[in-house]
């Protein structure tokens, strides 16, 4: 009896160490307590843009006051120009209509569980002088609520920093890169404690917040970059150990810049490496083949698979043009028809800035699915993604709900299986 119980315990103490031996680093220095499984699930989510920081982009409508030019641009010169309770009150309506419980429940019926949902530092911790205005808030407790009854997972994610980290209009502030001066930083800090604090109950749902989006790593100081990121890495985890901290690369190479930093070994067993890709953004893009699109996207997946630590494609599109009206900035064209400055032209953007994924060519469909199609398979080889967007007014390319609903984009089943080989 004694001798065989014995024996048995000894196996399953035998088990049980070699098990331990062989677990992956992330597993066995991985803190406790984050409601994700990011060493052994695919995160397959969809960004919430254009909803708590405008986009004119996504939303032309609610800038088309200004449409032939103007003062209005972003976000901020929106609500400076209309005042604060004329802000207030379109504000309000937008962010009660733009995305509503039922988005969430189809979200989680395609497939998805994440959403991250883009915030500016002024919803938590305003500045005095900001013409920026408030409420979004209480609609943004609102959406963890219906995350948490479809079973989603929710990535917050601050895409403002005061000053602006990337003079993007996606930033709150078209223009200069002023983030990192003064006491930038530190205010930034506490617009992440207050998100830290204020979701520290709602981990099982909010597993991670994100410390800035797309800081332009090329215009700001590299190493206050990474202080910054290990104050803020800090500092959410004093909300909850049970969030992961998530940092953008700051467009920085995954592998030879970041791998070594952030990483279990460094103390940041709870860190996410988010990458954005897209290939759009320079003449050059606008002027590839589909199947070059397609092999760009294969190649990511070993790069991917190569970092040190759980690695996610934060933004990606199935977009192959920049033809989306005002996708380069409010009144600004495109490269891929050569009407904006410095490009030239490629082909025409008729139907691609301004209609429905409906009304695409077959052709442009098709080539949409196999790059959606192949970033898919590169993308999981590691952590996962979270493509751009969910809805936009009128940007075919862009717009997740209406490609789903059009079979040109599917969690579960392939047009074109099989590209990155
Ligand atoms: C998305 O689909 C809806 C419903 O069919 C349609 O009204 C809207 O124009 C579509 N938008 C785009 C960009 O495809």
């Amino acid at each position: 009896m004694f001798s065989k119980s014995f024996l048995q315990l000894a196996t399953v103490a035998t088990s049980l160490l070699s098990s331990v031996q062989s677990a992956p680093t992330s597993l066995r220095l991985g803190k406790r307590g984050v409601a994700f499984d990011y060493s052994n699930d695919k995160v397959r989510g969809v960004n919430l843009g254009g909803w708590f920081v405008l986009e004119p982009w996504i939303t032309p409508s609610i800038f088309s006051e200004w449409a032939d030019g103007g003062s209005v641009v972003d976000e901020y010169t929106y609500c400076q120009t209309l005042g604060t309770s004329e802000a207030e009150s379109r504000l309000s309506s937008h962010w009660k209509s733009w995305i509503t419980q039922d988005d969430f429940n189809q979200i989680a019926q395609i497939g998805l569980n994440h959403v991250r949902i883009p915030i500016g530092y002024w919803a938590v911790a305003p500045l005095q002088g900001d013409p920026y205005v408030q409420g979004q808030l209480a609609v943004l407790d609102q959406a963890i609520t219906w995350a948490r009854g479809a079973g989603l997972k929710v990535m917050l994610d601050l895409h403002g920093a005061p000053g602006s980290q990337n003079g993007f209009d996606n930033s709150g502030r078209y223009g200069a890169i002023d983030w990192q001066q003064g006491d930038t930083v530190s205010q930034t800090i506490t617009a992440i404690k207050n998100l830290a604090q204020r979701y520290s109950g709602d981990t099982d749902v909010v597993t991670t917040i994100e410390l800035l989006n797309e800081p332009l790593g090329s215009d700001l100081n590299l190493d206050e970059i990474l202080s910054y990121y290990q104050s803020g890495y800090k500092t959410v985890q004093s909300g909850s150990s049970s969030f992961a901290t998530t940092i953008h690369d700051a467009f920085e190479d995954i592998q030879t810049y970041w791998n070594g930093k952030f990483n279990a070994a460094s103390g940041n067993q709870n860190a996410i490496l988010d990458t954005h890709q897209y290939q759009v953004f320079s003449p050059s893009q606008v002027a590839m083949s589909p199947s070059a699109h397609v092999s760009a996207a294969c190649a990511l997946g070993p790069d991917l698979a190569g970092t040190d630590k759980w690695t996610i494609v934060g933004e990606w599109t199935g977009a192959q043009t920049d033809c989306a009206k005002w996708l380069n900035g409010l009144g600004k064209g495109a490269r891929y028809d050569g009407t904006f400055p410095g490009s030239s032209y490629v082909a025409s953007c008729s139907g691609k800035d301004v209609g429905t994924v409906q009304d695409l060519s077959t052709d442009d469909q098709n080539n949409i699915a196999s790059f959606i199609d192949a970033q898919l398979d590169a993308y999981e080889e590691h952590t996962g993604w979270i493509f751009w967007t969910w809805r936009t007014e009128s940007a075919p390319e862009w717009h997740l709900q209406n490609l789903t609903a059009a079979g040109l984009f599917s969690v579960s089943s392939r047009k074109y299986p099989g590209q990155c080989g």
